[in-house]
């Protein structure tokens, strides 16, 4: 069999607490299976400055557009908040260079999450969505982008083709799951919403089986924490998408256990938590590495097909929350590495562990 590359991102701050917990389990789930992988670390973000003078190295750019799949904890933090150029610049060039337009980013409350979301029970339960965030566009990268003295200007602007091709993307996936699609927008407005709006009709067509839903951005950030459980396939711009989806973790109790997943035409996928670097609690061996836990099941189903790898890892996941093995943002009081040594014992012996 082939062997797969992996590009790994260890990131900065939790990046590489959770970056360990991640390859630990990965390295367990897949002993004695026939998927084979090589590690290839790649220096990137504000390591890729320490290391190389840059965030996105161009060896480091090279080597992930060569790989079957990149892995990224998290980077950023106050130790190069004042750098010519920031650990984000490279993460957004990174999404750039390889055209990941679209970024899906899952918010599930399973039972064993209930009791831990801060909703009450009866409207966390059974929460099941997916916010598809358009990733290479809009505020983040328009032109022209000033800073000055007196005044700064970003600019908000998209293509009818960036629009529609983030469409397809979510009413495809909406196919494959409950046939409902949100699509997000502040079209009373602003002008690039009202072409957002245009062109989701348009698609809307494509797919008679879907059922629509428009709202306001302002509107779903209420819907989120009033009525979770009714959405299904959320379609967003980027800067509302990025909003949206931390307030779409909290609701399942902590950021620290989403995954994601960005993906383009063609290329190799990046798998990333959707959290940050955490500065405020990096080194003290508390950083919740379930989001880099799931972001690595969620790498094995979709780049490689090993849905039943993917599985026996958020089987683990779910049999560690049920156990109360977690971390202190989760409302316990493991570490970084009981949670990750509960997970990889799960997946390592599932049978006799007894799942879930
Ligand atoms: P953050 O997501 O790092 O942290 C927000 C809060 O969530 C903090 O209280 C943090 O302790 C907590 N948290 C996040 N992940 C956690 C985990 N795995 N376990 C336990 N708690 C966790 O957001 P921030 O503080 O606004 O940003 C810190 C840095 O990260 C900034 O430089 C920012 O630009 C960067 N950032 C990077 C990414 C990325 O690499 N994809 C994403 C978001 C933010
Ligand atoms: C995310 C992050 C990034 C974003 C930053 C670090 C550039 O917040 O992945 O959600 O805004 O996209
Ligand atoms: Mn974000």
């Amino acid at each position: 069999t082939e062997i797969k590359t992996i590009a790994v991102l260890k990131g900065d701050y939790i990046g590489p607490e959770i970056m360990a917990a991640g390859l630990a389990v990965l390295a367990a789930v897949t002993k004695n299976t026939t998927f084979q992988y090589r590690l290839v670390a790649l220096p990137f973000g504000g390591d890729g400055i320490d290391q190389a003078g840059d965030p996105l190295p161009a060896a480091t750019l090279a080597q992930a557009q060569a790989s079957d799949a990149i892995l990224l904890s998290a980077i950023g933090g106050p130790k190069w908040d004042q750098a010519p150029k920031r650990p984000e610049q490279g993460l957004l060039a990174l999404r750039a260079a390889l055209g990941l337009y679209a970024n899906i980013r899952p918010t599930r409350i399973s039972d064993a999450l209930v009791a831990r979301s801060p909703l009450k029970p009866e409207l966390a339960r059974q929460t099941d969505f997916v916010i598809v965030r358009e990733l290479t566009s809009g505020a983040y990268f328009g032109e022209p982008r000033v800073l000055a003295e007196t005044y700064a200007i970003d600019t908000m602007a998209y293509q009818v083709s960036e629009i529609s091709r983030i469409m397809h993307k979510g009413f495809r996936l909406a196919q494959r799951r409950r046939q409902h699609v949100t699509i997000v927008d502040k079209s009373n407005v602003l002008a690039t919403s009202k072409l957002w709006r245009r062109v989701a009709r348009e698609v809307a067509q494509d797919y008679p089986a879907v059922t629509v839903d428009y709202t306001y951005v302002d509107a779903m950030a209420m819907g989120i924490i009033a009525r979770p459980a009714t959405f299904d396939v959320i379609i967003t711009p980027n800067l509302f998408g990025d909003i949206l989806s931390d307030e779409a973790a909290q609701i399942t109790g902590s950021i620290g256990q989403i995954p994601s997943m960005s993906i383009g035409e063609s290329g190799p996928a990046l798998y990333e938590p959707i959290h940050g670097s955490a500065p405020d609690i990096a080194g003290q061996g508390i950083a919740n590495p379930m989001s880099m836990i799931h972001t690595v099941a969620m790498m094995l189903s979709e780049s490689f097909g090993e849905k039943q790898l993917a599985q026996r890892v958020t089987a683990a996941v779910a049999q560690a929350i049920a156990a109360q093995v977690v971390t202190p943002d989760m409302g316990g009081q493991a570490t970084t590495e009981a949670v990750t040594q509960y997970i990889v014992a799960a997946v390592t012996q599932p049978a006799a562990e007894g799942v879930r």
